[in-house]
């Protein structure tokens, strides 16, 4: 959601910081501003849409500074707009302020602000609370009046800072929103997150909640809530700066697709012995703890919960404990049973989802042990983890979540393969075959990426529909939700998955003339199943796009066009047949002129409830 970025030093704030923006862009946002100090003015520039626009609004304005905060926003209170795009100033404009998150008590806080302060707001904001409750602290003392103000809003924020009168120093706060400093050369940074930093800084500190930090050009200092100094290590950031481009590619979507095989190998053979046995960096689950645990939770939002489906078949099947996955936003409201015998696993790419984290801290406080499986490193969700299992995909720029979702899917095979080999609940040549099939789904992928062409093809023939659907049995039913949510976030073609022997219950009624349906077939214990579930949408018009392993060729009696996977073990199939199902979604999109990387409405890090 909202990206924030601010700079001190002697280069230029206002390249600088849209530089930074740009590369936030995927956070997802709907329009875009800056605030620079100039000669102690502030001089504030917002525009609605893309950073491109606000680019061309001061085109050929000099905004000299080296000062500055800047904010791409994410729509909460009040439509976007001009006006309530960020930085939101103090009545007297002497105070700028851009923020990530939501202020709850904004509603009584304005209430206060109008009737006691006299404060006259612009926008429908409650970011515009904060600059102005900072402006009426405001005494000669920019972090005095922050620490004042902050102590009277309630939500979860990330807020960054400037007064006209001190062009020395940004003053920025994190509470429960993402926010990291960058230390550069005779320059410091604040941020949402490192691509932003990625060209001018690899030596962070990563902010923790409730600190407030204070950067001038040649120093950065966190303080805590008693406004005590706090010294913390720096983290060296080892992405290279291409990590966050395009390099070539049309979309950062499809270059993160053809990632997968480097993001499953890096997460899976940082984790294997010589001997072939797990080493669970980060995780310190002991036989005795898994004694204990008789009931897990994989709990997660969107793409994250459909890998956390996949997980639920990987552990069932080889440590043998019940599983059940639940929809975050959904399992903190059902008062869900959780004792200290339970684990809790969170699943989350960027690891500050807020549904994710409000999940956690539900079961944390019933007792839980809480693993995570993330992608952003010191991300909440790590934070707050007793376990933390990191997926090494590297930097996920697309809103469409791609190689993180593969990345998760081996994290899941790795700990229910370390659970049933701690339980005794796998034989050593079961365990084995899994192993061999992991290690060789790095060129599979490969391989099946080169289908890539005909997948491309295929889209062509279908991308003016309206409606699809995707159908699967086993583990192809998590995959089936995938490819569905990939097709109708980045295509906005309506879709619908559903497991396959379920459409006799009603959903076949909508099958007519021409109704496309992707069938899943990739397991070889229900093929004959599914193709019989191909021959009852047939018979009722369908056209079918079957995706099989390279071996099961039947299929081609039944379905339209077939896709095929490399063999592998029905276990790890997941790994493989949501790419074709990624490229699908993206040449559909693309044909249809979408804007991949950031379609409407959605954003990658999603901070609010
Ligand atoms: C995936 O393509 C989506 N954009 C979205 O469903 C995402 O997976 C979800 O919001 C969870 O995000 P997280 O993994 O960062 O927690």
């Amino acid at each position: 959601m909202c990206g924030i970025v601010g700079y001190v030093g002697d280069g230029n704030a206002k390249d600088i910081i849209i530089d930074g923006l740009k590369k936030l862009e995927y956070r997802g946002y709907d329009s875009a501003g800056i605030a620079l100090n100039q000669k102690n003015n502030l001089v504030v520039r917002k525009k609605i849409g893309r950073i491109a626009n606000l680019e061309e609004m001061i085109q050929g304005e000099d905004l000299t500074s080296h000062i500055g905060i800047g904010h791409t926003r994410w729509a909460t209170h009040g439509a976007p707009s001009d006006v309530n795009s960020h930085p939101h100033l103090s009545q007297d404009g002497r105070i700028a302020v851009v923020h990530n998150g939501i202020i709850e008590n904004f509603v009584e806080l304005k209430k206060w602000l109008t009737e006691e302060k006299g404060i006259t707001f612009k926008s429908e904001t409650d970011t515009e609370v904060i600059a102005q409750l900072i402006g009426v602290y405001y005494e000669h003392d920019l972090v005095d009046a922050v620490y004042k103000a902050v102590e009277k809003m309630e939500g979860a924020y990330a807020i960054g800072v400037i007064a006209a009168e001190e062009p020395d120093k940004i003053v920025a706060v994190r509470r429960d929103a993402p926010l990291i400093v960058g230390l550069g050369n005779n320059c410091n940074f604040i941020a949402s997150d490192i691509p932003a930093l990625l060209k001018y800084a690899r030596t962070i500190y990563l902010i923790e909640n409730n600190e407030t930090v204070v950067i001038t050009k040649n120093e950065a200092k966190i303080y805590d809530m008693d406004r005590n100094e706090v010294k913390r290590d720096v983290f060296h950031v080892t992405w290279d700066a291409d990590a966050a481009e395009k390099e070539g590619y049309d979309h950062f979507m499809l270059k993160e697709i053809h990632e997968q095989p480097k993001g499953v190998y890096e997460t899976l053979t940082r984790r294997l012995e010589k001997g072939g046995s797990i080493k669970l960096d980060g995780i310190s689950l002991t036989k005795e703890d898994l004694d204990k645990i008789n009931k897990i939770y994989i709990v997660a939002c969107g793409t994250a919960y459909h890998a956390g489906l996949v997980g639920k078949y990987a552990i069932e099947k080889f440590a043998r404990i019940p599983v059940e996955v639940d929809v975050a936003s959904e399992f903190r409201y059902r008062d869900p049973f959780v004792d200290d015998h339970t684990l809790f696993i969170a699943v989350s790419q960027s690891g500050e989802t807020q549904d994710t984290l409000a999940a956690l801290r539900e079961a944390k406080n019933k007792g839980a042990r809480i693993l995570s499986v993330v992608n952003v490193v010191g991300s909440s969700v790590a934070r707050e983890s007793h376990d933390v299992f990191y997926t090494w995909a590297g930097p996920e720029i697309a809103v469409a979540s791609t190689k993180a979702y593969t990345t998760q899917l081996i994290c899941m095979y790795l700990i229910a393969l370390y659970m049933a080999t701690q339980k005794g609940t796998i034989t050593k040549e079961y365990y084995d075959h899994i192993m061999d099939e992991l290690k060789q789904l790095p060129d599979k992928l490969e391989e099946l990426l080169k289908s890539e062409k005909q997948i491309e093809e295929i889209a062509k023939k279908q991308y003016r529909q309206t409606s699809v659907f995707y159908i699967g049995r086993g583990s192809d039913v998590g995959i089936s939700y995938e490819g569905s949510l990939k097709l109708k976030e980045i295509s906005y073609i309506n879709s619908f998955a559903i497991a396959a022997g379920e459409l006799k219950h009603g959903t076949i009624a909508l099958m007519e003339q021409g109704t496309l349906v992707i069938a899943l077939a990739t397991q070889d214990k229900l093929y004959d199943k599914m193709l019989s579930n191909i021959q009852e949408v047939k018979a009722r018009g369908a056209y079918v796009i079957g995706l099989a392993k390279k071996s099961n060729t039947a299929i081609e009696e039944q379905a339209d066009d077939v896709i095929y996977i490399p063999d592998c073990a029905d276990e790890v199939t997941p790994v493989l047949a949501v790419v074709p199902l990624q490229l699908f979604a993206y040449y559909i999109a693309k044909l249809r002129g979408c804007d991949i990387d950031k379609p409407k409405n959605l954003a990658k890090s999603v901070t609010v409830e």
